[in-house]
C-alpha cells in the first residue's frame, strides 16, 4: 500500500491547534450560536425558556450541559422548516434524511454553510489519503441523501478530479474503476463489498485496479471488515462519519496514518457523550450516545442533537481534535434477544473471522411466543463448499454463545442469497409481529 500520510505543512493551522486555544475557539462560537438559536429559531426559544436558561448562561463549554437536548421528534414536529434560523431566501440548498417511514427530517444551508462544509470534507479527504490530482470515484447517492454531494464538492474543493457515479448499476462501476482508473472511492462499506465481488465475477483482480484509498461511511463497519476490504483491494480503508442533521458527511474521519478512530472537527461541532438513559453527561472515554452542538451553522444551528450514535470520546492523536472511537451501532439498532443487547457489528466480527462465511449478512429478528428470536442469515464464501460453510455456521452459533452470551440460530445461504444494498445496507429485518 502506498504510504499516503499528508505532509504537516498540508495541514490547516487549526488541524494543529493546542488544545487550550481549540476551546476558546469553541466557547467563543457556542456563546454565538446559542445565541443565534435563540433569536431566530422559535423553538429553541421556547425550549430555553422551558428549561430556565438563556444563550448568556453558557459562560464555559461545560454549561452546554444545561440547556435542553434536541431529537429527531422535535425537527419532525418543525417539519419542513420550522428549524431555520435564516429568512428562506438565503437557504442555499435543501437535504433531507431517509425516514423510512412518514416525513424525512430537512435540513437546509446557507451559501456560507455550503463551503464550510466543502471545505470540511476536502479536510476529511485529505486526512483519509486523498490528495489534490486525484481521481475520486464517488459510489454514494446523489441526491437528497447527504453523501453524494457532500463527497462531491469536498474532492472539487480539494483539487481532485470527480467522478460523480452515484451508487447503483455495479457492473458500470466496475468498468468506470478499470477505465478511468480511480485513485479514490468513496462508497459505503457495504456496497463496496457489493462492487468487489462483481469484480471477482467478471475476473478482475480486485488488487490490480488504481485504488489507493477507500473512504467508507454512513453505517457501522467494523476492523475486522477494514482487514478484508485491506487485503482484498490492496487500499487503504478509511471511516468517516456525518449524519445530515448536523451538516452531512465530514464531521468526523481517521487518519490514513493510524487508522485509530475518527477525529471529530472540533472547530466546527461540539461533542458530548451521555448516558442514552439519563442524559447525564459523562467523562471522555466512557461509552454512550454521541451528541452534537453545531458551532458556525447559519441556516440550521443544532444545539445538543442525539444522535442515537454510540460511541467513546478519545484524545487526540494524529491530531489534537478529539476521536470518537468507530462507532458500535445506533440506540435503534440494539436488538435484545433473551435480555441480552446484540449489535449487528458484533456479528459482524464473529463472521469475519470465519473464513467459509462471507461479509454478506443480514440479522432477522422474530418472536415465538413470548420470546424475540435471531437468525443471521449469511453466506457461504465462493468457491467454499457448502458442507464445510453448514459446518462453519454452526461454529458460529457457538461462537456467538461464547463471547456474547445469547443462543442465536444461523442460516447459511448461497452466494448472492442475501439482499445487496446500493447505500445503507439493512442489517437488521424486523419480522416480529405488530412492527
Ligand atoms: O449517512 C452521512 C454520511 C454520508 C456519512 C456518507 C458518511 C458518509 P444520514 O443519512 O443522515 O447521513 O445518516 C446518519 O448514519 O447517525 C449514523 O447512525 C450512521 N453513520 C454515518 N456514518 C457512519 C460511520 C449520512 N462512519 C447516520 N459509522 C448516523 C457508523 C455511521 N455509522
Amino acid at each position: 500500500m502506498q504510504d499516503r500520510t499528508p505532509r504537516p505543512e498540508e495541514l490547516e493551522p487549526v488541524e494543529r491547534a493546542g488544545v487550550d486555544e481549540l476551546r476558546a475557539l469553541q466557547l467563543d462560537r457556542l456563546r454565538w450560536s446559542l445565541r443565534h438559536a435563540y433569536d431566530n429559531v422559535p423553538h429553541y426559544r421556547r425550549a430555553f425558556e422551558a428549561a430556565g436558561v438563556y444563550p448568556d448562561d453558557c459562560r464555559e463549554l461545560a454549561d452546554l450541559a444545561r440547556f435542553p437536548f434536541t431529537g429527531k421528534a422535535e425537527l419532525r414536529e418543525n417539519y419542513p422548516f420550522g428549524m431555520f434560523a435564516v429568512p428562506r431566501e438565503r437557504i442555499a440548498r435543501l437535504h433531507a434524511s431517509s425516514g423510512t417511514t412518514g416525513r424525512p427530517t430537512v435540513v437546509g444551508y446557507t451559501s456560507d454553510d455550503l463551503a464550510t462544509w466543502a471545505r470540511l470534507m476536502a479536510r476529511s479527504i485529505r486526512a483519509a489519503g486523498g490528495r489534490p490530482g486525484d481521481r475520486v470515484h464517488v459510489a454514494y447517492g446523489y441526491g437528497l441523501f447527504t453523501g453524494g454531494l457532500g463527497a462531491h464538492y469536498g474532492a472539487e474543493e480539494l483539487g481532485c478530479t470527480v467522478i460523480p457515479v452515484s451508487g447503483g448499476m455495479t457492473e458500470r462501476q466496475v468498468l468506470l474503476i478499470r477505465d478511468f482508473e480511480p485513485d479514490v472511492i468513496m462508497v459505503t462499506p457495504s456496497y463496496m463489498l457489493a462492487i468487489v465481488d462483481e469484480m471477482e465475477r467478471q475476473g478482475v483482480d480486485p488488487k490490480s485496479t488504481a485504488l489507493q484509498v477507500g473512504i467508507f461511511g454512513a453505517e457501522p463497519w467494523t476492523e475486522d471488515m477494514r482487514r478484508e476490504m485491506e487485503q482484498r483491494l490492496d487500499m487503504h480503508a478509511v471511516d468517516i462519519y456525518g449524519l445530515s442533521e448536523v451538516m452531512g458527511p465530514g464531521v468526523a474521519v481517521e487518519c490514513v496514518e493510524t487508522k485509530d478512530g475518527l477525529h471529530l472537527w472540533e472547530d466546527h461541532f461540539y461533542p458530548e457523550v451521555i448516558d442514552p438513559v439519563t442524559g447525564v453527561v459523562l467523562p471522555d472515554g466512557e461509552q454512550g450516545e454521541l451528541v452534537l452542538t453545531s458551532l458556525t451553522r447559519e441556516a440550521m444551528p443544532v444545539v445538543r442533537y442525539r444522535t442515537r450514535d454510540l460511541t467513546r470520546l478519545l484524545p487526540g492523536t494524529a491530531r489534537s481534535m478529539r476521536r470518537i472511537e468507530k462507532i458500535t451501532g445506533r440506540t435503534d439498532d440494539m436488538m435484545i434477544v433473551r435480555g441480552v443487547n446484540v449489535f449487528p457489528t458484533q456479528i459482524e466480527e464473529l463472521i469475519l473471522r470465519t473464513p467459509a462465511l462471507s461479509p454478506h449478512f443480514q440479522c432477522v429478528l422474530d418472536r415465538q411466543g413470548r420470546m424475540d428470536t435471531l437468525t443471521v442469515r449469511v453466506e457461504r464464501r465462493v468457491g467454499v463448499a457448502a458442507d464445510e460453510a453448514e459446518r462453519a455456521g454452526a461454529a458460529l452459533v457457538e461462537q456467538v454463545k461464547n463471547t456474547i452470551g445469547v443462543s442465536i440460530a444461523v442460516r447459511v445461504v448461497e452466494p448472492d442469497g442475501v439482499e445487496r444494498s446500493m447505500g445503507k445496507m439493512r442489517r437488521i429485518v424486523d419480522q416480529r409481529r405488530g412492527r
